[in-house]
C-alpha cells in the first residue's frame, strides 16, 4: 500500500478497471522498436500518450468524436512530426504493436484472485471494442471479465460523466459507490471518484493527484493489493 488507508471498501458489487496504463502498458510499442527509433524513443513514447489523451479531451469538448484507434494514430503522427522522426513504415508498425500491448505483471494474478472470490469484473475504457478485444486476446485475459465496456457506446471520452454512468447502466448497479473503479491514470481516478465510485488508484508511476476535484478512496502500489480491499 502506498501509505495511507488500508481498510476494506464496503458495499462493493463490481470491480471496474481502466485499461490503458492500468492493466496494459502503453509503453510497449515504443519499447519494442526503441532500437529503430533511436535516441528520441522515450520522448516519443511520452509525447504520443500525452497527445492521445489531449485529443480525446479536445474532441469531447469540440463534440467531434472519432474512435480511439483514429485518435491514437493522429497523436502518433503529431508526435513523430514534432520530433522529426521520419522512419518509413514506423507509424504503421507502432500502431500494430498497440494491438498487442503487454499487460502489467500484476494484472493476471489480481484478476484471477478477484474472480476466485466471486467478484464481478469489467473494463471501462476509451479503447474501441476491436482494440480492447485484441489486447485482451493477446494477453490471454479475454475470460477475466464479465463485461468489456467501451466509450464507443456513448460517443464521448472519459472523463465525461456519461462514460462512468455507462458502467452503472450496463452492470445494472443503481448506486455509484457500489462500484470499485480502478485506474492508474490520476485524472481518470479522480473524475471517477468525483462521479461517485469508490476508487482505487494504482500508483504505477508515483505521481501526485491532479489539481482537479475528486479523491481516490485508496492508493495501492500493485493490483495484487486489490483482492484484500474489496
Ligand atoms: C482508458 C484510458 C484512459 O483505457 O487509458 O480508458
Amino acid at each position: 500500500m502506498a501509505g495511507g488507508d488500508t481498510t476494506r471498501l464496503e458495499g462493493i458489487q463490481a470491480c471496474v478497471f481502466d485499461a490503458y496504463g492500468t492493466l496494459f502498458n502503453v509503453a510497449t510499442p515504443v519499447e519494442k522498436l526503441a532500437a529503430d527509433i533511436g535516441e528520441k524513443a522515450s520522448e516519443l513514447g511520452v509525447l504520443w500518450r500525452r497527445k492521445q489523451l489531449e485529443y480525446t479531451w479536445l474532441r469531447s469538448l469540440m463534440g467531434v468524436h472519432a474512435d480511439f484507434w483514429h485518435v491514437t494514430r493522429e497523436a502518433l503522427d503529431y508526435a513523430l512530426k514534432a520530433l522529426a522522426i521520419e522512419e518509413a513504415g514506423l507509424a504503421d508498425e507502432l500502431m500494430t504493436l498497440y494491438l498487442k500491448l503487454e499487460p502489467f505483471p500484476d494484472a493476471s494474478e489480481a484478476l484471477a484472485a478477484l474472480r476466485k472470490k466471486g467478484r464481478r469484473t469489467a473494463i471501462l475504457s476509451n479503447g474501441s471494442p476491436s482494440m480492447l478485444d485484441s489486447i485482451l486476446r493477446h494477453a490471454g485475459l479475454e475470460r477475466s471479465f464479465d463485461m468489456v465496456l467501451s466509450v464507443e457506446d456513448v460517443g464521448i471520452y472519459k472523463p465525461s460523466r456519461r462514460v462512468y454512468r455507462l458502467a452503472m447502466q450496463k452492470l445494472g448497479i443503481q448506486d455509484a459507490p457500489s462500484i470499485c473503479f480502478v485506474s492508474a491514470n490520476t485524472w481518470d481516478a479522480q473524475a471517477a471518484a468525483h462521479f461517485g465510485f469508490q476508487v482505487v488508484r494504482v500508483a504505477r508511476i508515483p505521481t501526485i493527484d491532479d489539481g482537479i476535484p475528486g479523491k481516490p478512496a485508496r492508493v495501492v502500489e500493485s493490483l495484487m493489493e486489490l483482492p484484500e480491499l474489496i
